[in-house]
């Protein structure tokens, strides 16, 4: 009998990609056959980096990992999974606001496709306080953030802002 092939999906806007992301995605790649990394493309909301330089500075941090595909979605997240025999949604928890957050997701998600898995991962402690808005907010202020994104990422900030350590 053919092993069945466990295709799943991270999803996100990495506005950009953190160390935090990237734990996830590399721990999650060791979990799944095929990991897809889902970088939403709303052509009506403006971040600080766009779809593209968002894809390229994720392409850049995985390049070592073998099972990702990095892929564009928009729409509903489940929806995408069922045109693509993708079964598992893949979201990380920092703390207890993401728990609620990502536990209303996940019941919506089952509503809206029964099929479809969401697996939480906790995320490394050393990264519990990071995300892609706080970066950008203590970089207004020249903050050191080298320990909390990616180096091709810290310099693609720097060279953006203008600031930086
Ligand atoms: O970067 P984020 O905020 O963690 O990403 C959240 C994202 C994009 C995964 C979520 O908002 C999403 O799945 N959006 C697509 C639309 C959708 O399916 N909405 C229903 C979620 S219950």
């Amino acid at each position: 009998m053919n092993k069945k092939i466990r295709k799943a999906i991270f999803a996100g806007s990495f506005d950009p990609i953190t160390n935090g992301h990237l734990d996830i995605i590399c721990r999650a790649s060791k979990i799944f056959d095929e990991l897809r990394i889902g970088v939403l493309h709303n052509p009506n909301k403006k971040g600080m980096f766009t779809f593209e330089e968002r894809v390229e500075l994720i392409e850049k941090c995985t390049n070592h990992l073998d099972n990702i595909k990095i892929v564009s979605f928009n729409g509903l997240l489940v929806n995408y999974c069922e045109e693509h025999g993708i079964d598992t949604l893949v979201r990380g928890i920092r703390n207890g606001t993401d728990v609620e957050y990502e536990l209303q997701m996940a019941h919506m998600n089952k509503e809206l496709n029964p099929n479809i898995e969401t697996v939480i991962l906790a995320t490394n402690p050393k990264y519990s306080f990071i995300s892609s808005s706080l970066i950008k907010e203590v970089l207004n202020f020249d903050a050191d953030i080298k320990n909390l994104v990616p180096e091709v990422v810290l310099e693609e900030l720097k060279r953006k802002t203008n600031r930086g350590k």
